[in-house]
């Protein structure tokens, strides 16, 4: 198999300040330094996965203004096809409000935008100009609204593409969407909060103590709501690398080990393991290999301050896996 990538997400510009340590709420943490950079997370995957020598086709939408144009100078410039990539008159680009501390923890808030007026009749459309989709992977992230989502996933299947679903974020997503992914790539705190969910939807009481592979086959097995995910649950674990659960053998969880960088800033990290996820696939890598691979490019992704900057190149990529 030797497919393209499609991303079907959003992008933002990123506004980032990195300080000393993060504030509580209320409080004021001064002496910190500001910068700009290209972000959000359907671009930053777009990015990830042609860097890595995919054909990348990316999904979204931008606003009317200075930001937007340049953010599509630049997904042009990394080789990502923008013909998808719709502007919307009257419209502001997506904004992400991002504070990186010294360890490079994060926190985000974003300003959709744009981003939140990409409709599945446009996603509709644009997959409907690629013909089949078999031998591809369509990836879907979460910061478009999940109509558009589901519509992407539901699309994408029907043409016979792989489908992967990064739930972030994780807020109202249920099995009508989960049950239409083929891979799932939540973070722990993503993987909690969709057990979470559904637990207090079916009226149960949370079960503590849950690990994360007990999480994860939860969403591989069908519940009330709808079927499980198709293939497997990947959590990816930050610096304790990732663990995949499989649907064939959902009681053999494989760890995958971290790859082991000093991070300066781990924003746009799942970003990376996501799109290197998707190129994996594409290229025809086996599950397993493709999982090790998207976490060494989540870990190399973190030694730069900016969600894309640290993104690695193919070559790069393999220099990090011999060494
Ligand atoms: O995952 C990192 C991204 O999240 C940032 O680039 C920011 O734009 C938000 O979307």
């Amino acid at each position: 198999m030797s497919g393209r990538v499609v991303v079907v997400g959003s992008v933002n510009v990123d506004l980032v300040l990195r300080a000393e340590r993060l504030p509580v709420p209320g409080e004021t943490v001064t002496g910190g330094v500001f910068e700009r950079h290209d972000g959000g997370k359907g671009a930053n995957q777009a990015v990830a996965a042609a860097r890595l020598g995919r054909p990348t086709l990316f999904i979204g939408a931008l606003g009317d203004d200075a930001f937007g144009h340049e953010a599509r100078r630049v997904l042009e410039r990394e080789g990502v096809d923008t013909s998808a990539v719709r502007t919307i008159p009257g419209q502001a680009t997506g904004v992400a409000l991002i504070l990186v501390d010294r360890q490079g923890e994060n926190l985000i808030a974003v300003a959709s935008g744009a981003n939140g007026l990409l409709d599945g009749p446009s996603v509709r459309e644009a997959l409907g100009r690629l013909g089949s989709l078999r031998g591809d992977v369509v990836l879907v992230s979460h910061e478009i609204p999940t109509a558009t989502v589901r519509e992407a996933l539901r699309i994408a299947r029907a043409e016979g593409a792989l489908t992967i679903l990064n739930p972030a974020p994780a807020a109202g997503l249920d099995r009508s969407t989960l049950g239409l992914a083929d891979f799932l790539t939540p973070n722990r705190s993503e993987l909690a909060a969709l057990t979470a969910a559904e637990t207090r939807r079916a009226g149960r009481r949370q079960g503590a103590g849950k690990d994360p592979a007990q999480l994860a086959r939860e969403l591989i097995e069908p519940s009330a709501e709808g079927p499980g995910v198709g293939q497997a649950v990947i959590v990816t674990l930050g610096s304790a690398g990732a663990l995949l659960v499989r649907a064939e053998r959902p009681d053999q969880p494989i760890e995958v080990p971290a790859f082991k960088v000093r991070p300066l800033d781990t924003t746009g990290a799942g970003d990376a393991f996501n799109g290197a996820l998707a190129a994996g696939l594409a290229a025809g890598r086996s599950l397993e290999e493709a999982v090790r691979r998207a976490v060494v490019a989540g870990a190399l992704a973190t030694t730069r301050v900016g969600a894309r900057e640290g993104m690695p190149s193919a070559a790069e990529l393999e220099a990090a896996l011999g060494s």
